[in-house]
């Protein structure tokens, strides 16, 4: 069958979709681009905010509607998050809708999709993350070494396919129980569970044999990454430093972090491996105390920039990135001035910057009134922005007249629009360095996938320009 599958929301996401990819081809399916060439149409879905539901609601209605007058064998899916969030729900609202998988049911999609062609309808979702978590506490100690296979749709990779050319992400964590008062990401993805280190290593060992030479680790709180069997305890320093010994690996990064278990383990790692990339994505979502305590984040902004401070010292030109939610109930101006005071002290070269969105189930949404008005949202949202555009060009600036590494990824979307027509012998093209800066420069398209220095000429607030130093392929 030809199926169309879309991608929501984070990377978690992103890896999800290409593993199920991989799996679906194994399972003799061909994917397509053509929404309305196909036979099986999947969402994977992101409730992080209601924005991202509202997309999938529409897009299924579109979708009910051609199944209904057109297509009546069209198979129709919603994976991941807002699967797990609504699960059966979903079915009974979308009545032509035959399959309902939870993020953690991701490896039995094809066999769901054949329950669905013989006319069945599916939903599969994962235990009740709540009830996950007592289950887990009443093991304890177990519950690390249990190596029941949460993770096999990792251990069923293609090394041969589906990734991006020299980049790849690897799952070291799953799930989250930090329960931060605005997030559903603990009520969907479940408790948080550390995969085996021998796994992550042999995963990373064998993306690398294939090509791929720079690698992120990814996990929802990364930084918590924690493994023991009772006589051993790996904590995610000895997982960065493994990893980074892994031959031919020329780039190593890992998203997203927590602030509050950043140690300086994690930070002298990244010092001493000249592999591991000097750039962390460390959301603090406020730069004031009353709001980050109504949030559930257990720290304080003192105590975030005292650990700002701490990775400058320990790692030198240490690039940092950062989200804010603007509008969380009670924001006072007050609040919403201490996360700008807090992206000028910081100086970070890129924030993330949402409006608060309520969302079912969490704490806030449960006890606390959505009491800033939607024009305050966005006037705070365009405001944060604002500061982190000044903050983000003089980040960029400070390149100018200096040389980076650049990783290749191809043409650039300027490619065309420079005022001469683009050959495959010279192009505009797009890169990163290894603090993850966007990088334009001119060059033959053949350079993708590979590392190039670049003498940076010019920058704006999102990235770098600048020439190929000569002499190099
Ligand atoms: N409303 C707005 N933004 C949210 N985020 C998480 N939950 C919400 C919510 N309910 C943001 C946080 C997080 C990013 C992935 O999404 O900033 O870091
Ligand atoms: Fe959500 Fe907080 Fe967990 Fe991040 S740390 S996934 S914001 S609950």
């Amino acid at each position: 069958m030809k199926v169309y599958l879309e991608t929501m929301g984070c990377q978690m996401n992103r890896l999800d979709s290409e593993l199920v990819t991989v799996s679906l081809r194994a399972a003799g399916h061909e994917m397509t681009d053509d929404r309305c060439d196909a036979d099986v149409v999947l969402y994977n879905t992101c409730s992080v905010r209601r924005h991202a539901e509202e997309k999938v609601y529409s897009r299924l209605g579109g979708d009910s509607r051609r199944k209904a007058h057109h297509r009546p064998r069209l198979i129709l899916g919603v994976l991941g998050c807002m699967a797990q969030r609504e699960g059966a729900e979903l079915a009974n609202r979308f009545g032509l809708l035959d399959i309902v998988c939870g993020p953690g049911q991701l490896a039995r999609l094809p066999e769901l999709i054949s329950a669905a062609a013989d006319g069945s309808r599916v939903v599969a979702l994962d235990p009740d993350p709540i009830e996950a978590r007592r289950g887990a506490k009443a093991t304890e100690g177990a519950a690390s070494a249990d190596d029941s296979d949460f993770d096999a749709l990792d251990l069923a990779r293609d090394f041969q396919d589906g990734h991006a050319g020299a980049q790849a992400y690897v799952r070291v964590m799953k799930g989250c129980d930090n329960f931060c008062t605005y997030c559903i990401v603990p009520l969907v993805r479940g408790p948080e569970r550390s995969r085996r280190p021998e796994r992550i290593a042999q995963e990373v060992r064998r993306l690398v044999d294939a090509g791929v030479s720079e690698v992120t680790l990814i996990g929802q709180t990364v930084n918590r990454y924690r493994w023991s069997d009772g006589s051993r305890t790996f904590a995610f320093s000895d997982l960065l430093a493994d990893v980074s010994e892994i031959a031919g690996l020329r780039r190593l990064r890992f998203v997203t972090s927590h602030p509050l278990d950043f140690t300086n383990d994690i930070l002298h790692v990244m010092a001493e491996r000249a592999n591991i990339c000097e750039y962390i994505h460390l959301p603090p979502q406020s730069g004031s105390d009353a709001i980050l305590r109504r949030m559930n984040r257990k720290y304080t902004r003192s105590q975030y920039d005292e650990l700002i401070d701490r990775a400058r010292e320990i790692v030198p030109g240490v690039v940092l990135a950062g989200d804010f939610i603007v509008g969380f109930p009670g924001e006072a101006e007050a609040d919403h001035e201490a996360s700008a005071d807090l992206i000028r002290r910081s100086g970070f070269k890129n924030s993330f910057v949402f409006k608060y969105s309520p969302r079912p189930g969490t704490a806030a949404a449960r006890t606390m009134l959505d009491d800033v008005p939607d024009e305050v949202k966005r006037r705070r949202n365009n405001e944060l922005l604002a500061v982190q555009h000044e903050v983000g060009l003089a980040h960029c600036r400070s390149y100018i007249a200096t040389t980076v590494e650049v990783l290749v990824e191809g043409p650039s979307v300027r490619a065309g629009k420079q005022g001469f027509e683009p050959t495959p012998q010279r192009t505009q093209l797009a890169g990163r360095t290894r603090g993850s800066h966007i990088v334009h420069f001119l060059g033959p398209e053949r350079l993708a996938g590979q590392y190039v220095n670049v003498h940076i000429t010019d920058a704006t607030a999102l990235s770098l320009q600048g020439d190929r130093e000569a002499g190099q392929e």
